[in-house]
């Protein structure tokens, strides 16, 4: 289904030629993240994998003051374990389709990123920040854990001492110390942000597409894998890549020196 048939109350969708912009939008709750907004991001990013006039996406929050402030803790209060570990698993599935997306996913972080904030923006394959940005895991603070995949995914990005000291403490972290460890790529003013992550996209799409898609999908699935299984698997996608006309276009437009004209096959 395409996005632009989709009805959104807590999110909005922008297409900028081929980058898709969501934006959580419930900034009275600094965009906190109750099951249906989870809901309306998983179908949003769905349709924008599905649509293939759109080939990149970028997370982000509506005000100047939060990305997302966590999952929504007045729904979280009265649940029991079984309801708690079934909104833990629909809170990774959304993550997963974030980090599983085919075209990149860059998160755009504009504020708080506080829990289940954090953990979406830990599943984007990239994170750009604003000067006023503030990660954290807060969770053991409130006599929970994270759930939506932040004690997997923080320790593969800022290494295991970091990600303990962060989730154990619950110390929130400002956007600068973020860049130190790693957290986010790159810090921008905050009224140029969404930009600067679109233009990052628009430069990743000038490039080869079907390259791209299989070093994206390299990174994201090696991640996971033991290093010899990981390497086999950049293996069977170089010799993929050697099969399309696109790869020998570009080797051939070096040669030439031209611009390459790639054209998805
Ligand atoms: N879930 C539900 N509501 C939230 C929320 C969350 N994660 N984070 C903020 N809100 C709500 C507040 O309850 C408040 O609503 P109200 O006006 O109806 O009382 C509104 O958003 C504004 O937040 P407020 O706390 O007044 O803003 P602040 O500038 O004083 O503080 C934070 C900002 C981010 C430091 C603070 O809101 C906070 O600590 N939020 C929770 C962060 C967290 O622990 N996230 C992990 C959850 S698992």
């Amino acid at each position: 289904m395409s996005t632009s048939t989709l009805a959104f109350k807590n999110i909005q969708l922008e297409r900028r030629g081929s980058v898709t912009v969501l934006t959580v939008n419930r900034p009275e709750k600094l965009n906190a993240i109750d099951r249906a907004t989870l809901g309306e991001i998983a179908d949003a990013v769905r349709a924008f994998t599905a649509d293939p006039a759109q080939g990149a996406l970028v997370l982000t929050g509506a005000g100047p003051k939060a990305f997302i402030a966590g999952a929504d803790i007045a729904e979280l209060q009265p649940l029991g374990p079984g309801a708690a570990e079934e909104i833990s698993r629909f809170g990774q599935g959304v993550a997963d389709l974030l980090e599983g997306s085919p075209k990149p996913v860059v998160a755009a972080v504009n504020g708080f990123a506080l829990g289940g904030g954090c953990e979406l923006a830990l599943g984007c394959h990239m994170r750009l920040a604003s000067e006023n940005a503030v990660f954290g895991l807060p969770e053991v603070t409130l006599g929970i854990i994270p759930g939506y995949g932040g004690t997997q995914r923080l320790p593969r990005l800022v290494g295991q001492g970091r990600a303990l000291e962060l989730i154990l403490s619950g110390r929130k972290v400002k956007a600068d110390e973020a860049e130190r460890i790693g957290l986010v790529n790159r810090v921008v003013p905050l009224d140029q942000l969404v930009d600067e992550a679109v233009k990052l996209v628009e430069a990743i799409l000038r490039n080869g597409p079907l390259a791209v898609e299989a070093a994206l999908e390299c990174v994201v699935r090696g991640l996971s894998l033991p290093l010899d299984q990981g390497l086999r698997f950049e293996s069977g996608r170089f010799g993929m890549v050697a099969a399309t006309a696109d790869m020998h276009e570009g080797l051939q437009a070096f040669l030439d020196k031209r611009p390459a004209k790639f054209e998805r096959r």
